[in-house]
Order: structure tokens, then sequence, then C-alpha cells
């Protein structure tokens, strides 16, 4: 499952080195647009089923809150938690869990990378 993941952060690693300062945030580690990942998290829809801080919608417990993610060790049960990780989990859950509940929702490898950095982000 990691040869998939390679390419993906290779590239993401070509891109982050070109537009060092660019809308990134390179001071965490992060890569990607967090601000722009929280709006990409807004028009989604990711909130019908989990609550995200910075991202307003009702109260839902479909899937966990998405709260404290940069503190977390492990991700949907037993993935650990990195960028790449998130990433590819917002983008095609059913590839690291085929009987997950969360659909795989058409997210572009843009807009999956800023999510996960705004998720991700260590200042709440
Ligand atoms: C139809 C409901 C639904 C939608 C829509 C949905 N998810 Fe999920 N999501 C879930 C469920 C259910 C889980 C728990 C899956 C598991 O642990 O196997 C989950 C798990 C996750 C996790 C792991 C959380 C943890 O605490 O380990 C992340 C991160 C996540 N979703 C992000 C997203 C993002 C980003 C979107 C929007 C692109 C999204 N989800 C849309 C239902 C949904």
């Amino acid at each position: 499952m990691n040869a998939r993941i390679v390419p993906v952060v290779l590239a993401l690693a070509l891109l982050a080195g070109c537009g060092k300062g660019a809308g990134g945030s390179a001071a965490n580690g992060l890569q990607g647009n967090p601000e722009r990942g929280r709006a990409a998290l807004a028009q989604h829809a990711c909130r019908a089923c989990h609550m995200i801080p910075g991202v307003s919608g009702p109260e839902t417990y479909v899937g966990r809150p998405l709260a404290d993610l940069a503190e977390r060790r492990f991700i949907a049960g037993g993935l650990p938690n990195n960028q790449a990780n998130l990433v590819r989990w917002i983008r095609d859950p059913q590839s690291i869990d085929p009987n997950t509940a969360m659909p795989a929702m058409g997210v572009s490898e843009r807009d999956a990378l800023d999510m996960s950095a705004w998720l991700l982000r260590p200042e709440k």
C-alpha cells in the first residue's frame, strides 16, 4: 500500500519546494494551504458527518469530530497519523478500510492536501 503513496509524496515534495512561502505552512512541516483547506472541508460537506473546528454546521456524530487530529497517533482505527496517510484516507478511505462507512467523495489531491493542512495544524 505504501507503493501508491510514494509518487504522491514525491510530487508534493516537488510542489512544496517550488512554492516555498507561497501559501504553504513550511514552518510546522506541513504542506498545503490550511485556509484553503478549511473552505474545501465546507465545500465537500464533510461536516454532514464530522464536526470540524473552524467549519460550522449541525451537531453530528456519524464520524468522529475531527478535533485535535495533530495529537493523534492513529486515524481511522489503525492508520499511522501523518499528512500523506490523511490525504490518502480523505481521497479513498476504502483503499485503507474496505468496510468503512466513510464514502470516497472525489476530493482532488490538492483539496485533500489543503484539508489535511487545516486538520493537522497545531494551533487551534
Ligand atoms: C457519510 C458520512 C461521512 C462523510 C460525508 C465523511 N466522513 Fe470521514 N468518516 C466517516 C466515518 C463513519 C468515519 C470512521 C471510519 C473508521 O474509523 O473506519 C470517518 C473517518 C474519518 C477520519 C478519521 C477520523 C479519526 O478520528 O480517526 C477522517 C480524518 C475523516 N473521516 C475525514 C473526512 C473528510 C475530510 C471528509 C470530507 C471530504 C469526510 N471525512 C467525509 C464518515 C464520513
